[in-house]
């Protein structure tokens, strides 16, 4: 079994930043999300596949910043468009920069439910604004919701510092179960105004899940029948699943969709695109601005990478190795032996244990992971992990044997 890391660095900058920062770190990247005392706290840099923390320890990085690294890190030619950018134009106007339409035409050329987009920051910033559309179209207020959408005050889910009333129109159902939404239908149907829901299930901690035959088809054909806005939020599975989105995959299209992370490799950008006459409320009735939302350089970096993603037939080829390692670990996992479940074939790996009574399953996650990251692989004890162009055969072959070994060094303990 691998030996501790070692973690000095991490963890004298961590004890600086609780004086600095509430918390020490903002949310998810937070110690309790890893495992305590094995994981690394902050990272220094980072090169295609691999990531490598303020004590050197260099890591396969199978999270990928939470999604928004498709490509690899610090892939030049991006860099090279946004440096260019920033050297020869500038980026920060007090009027748009007139990259925004292409950006826009090359959405809508790829996307099948674009008929119009427009650009914001985060994935937050678009689900909340396609919520504020639907609303400001339907001229209704309440909101059926499935996933995790953001950290906004319509849904996030520690609901201290929120008025009650902020999210009391927003009604939740679970991926999968159709009979859930069909009776939030039956009894706010006629006061919703969006049905937002992500295309592929992925709630925290829990299997990845596929739509069941049907499943998007249903949930399209209630938001029809009631009038609501059907809203796919496609911020994890956009520019990941296919160029269209997972919704080109499925073969179902929204009214709207949202998209982020993986748009532009890594910089700061979300889209929300839909049909022209949804969207068009945004053009008087609906209020969308912000000092930061037109900026350049995540507008070219995200032309840049959709030209390499299309040019380079990345997602076919990142499909391909996520086939062939999950095919492989999802063989090690049933022959471990281990009670340890592996969900997100092709492109959304995960390895959860499944819950039970008693804690058992917690001590077998944190050993699990534990071994890994000694063995230099980063994936997340909560969380899918994401494949990544730059990761090498090699790459895969290693963290392979990496989770290999750590399910065998749970056999003592199972
Ligand atoms: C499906 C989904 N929607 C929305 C968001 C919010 O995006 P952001 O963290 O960029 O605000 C996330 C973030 O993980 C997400 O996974």
């Amino acid at each position: 079994m691998a030996g501790k890391l070692s973690l000095e660095k991490s963890e004298t900058l961590y004890e600086e930043a609780l004086d600095l920062i509430p918390g020490a770190i903002l949310g998810i990247r937070r110690p309790y999300n890893f495992v305590p005392g094995e994981y690394p706290i902050f990272f220094e840099s980072a090169q295609g596949g691999r990531v490598t923390d303020v004590d050197g320890n260099e890591y396969i990085d199978m999270l990928c910043a939470y999604g928004p690294i498709i490509i690899g890190h610090r892939e030049e030619e991006i860099d090279r468009v946004v440096i260019d950018q920033m050297t020869n134009k500038g980026f920060c106007f007090s009027l748009t920069q007139p990259m925004q339409n292409e950006l826009a035409r090359k959405m809508c050329a790829l996307i099948p439910s674009a008929e119009m987009c427009l650009f914001v920051k985060t994935g937050s910033d678009a689900t909340t604004t396609a919520v504020r559309i639907a609303r400001g179209y339907t001229g209704r207020m309440k909101v059926a919701r499935c996933g995790y959408h953001g950290w906004h005050d319509w849904c996030v889910e520690v609901k201290g510092g929120i008025p009650k009333k902020l999210y009391e129109d927003v009604h939740e159902f679970h991926y999968n179960e159709l009979d859930e939404l069909e009776d939030l239908m039956k009894q706010y149907g006629d006061d919703m105004a969006a049905v937002i829901v992500t295309p592929v299930g992925h709630p925290l901690a829990e299997k990845v899940q596929d739509p069941k035959p049907g499943f998007l088809e249903g949930v399209k054909a209630l938001a029809e029948k009631y009038g609501a806005v059907l809203v796919f939020d496609e911020i994890r599975s956009g520019f990941r699943f296919s160029l269209g989105g997972a919704q080109k995959v499925y073969g179902v299209t929204p009214d709207l969709s949202v998209f982020g992370k993986a748009m532009a490799n890594g910089y700061p950008i979300s889209a929300v695109v839909g049909k022209k006459e949804v969207m068009s409320v945004a053009a008087d009735r609906v209020f969308i601005s912000s000092t930061f939302f037109p900026n350049s350089l995540e507008q070219v970096a995200a032309l840049k990478t959709i030209e390499i993603l299309e040019r380079d037939r990345v997602l076919e080829k990142v499909r391909e190795k996520g086939e062939a390692f999950c095919q492989r670990v999802e063989a090690i996992v049933a022959e471990s032996g281990v009670a340890a479940e592996f969900s997100g074939a092709p492109l959304l790996p995960f390895i959860t244990f499944p819950k039970e009574k008693d804690s058992r399953y917690k001590t077998l996650r944190a050993e699990f992971y534990t071994q890994l990251i000694r063995q230099g692989v980063f994936l997340q004890p909560y969380h899918h992990g994401y494949i990544a162009y730059r990761h090498t055969d090699e790459d895969l072959d290693f963290a392979a044997g990496a989770i290999q070994e750590a399910l065998h060094g749970l056999k003592g303990l199972a």
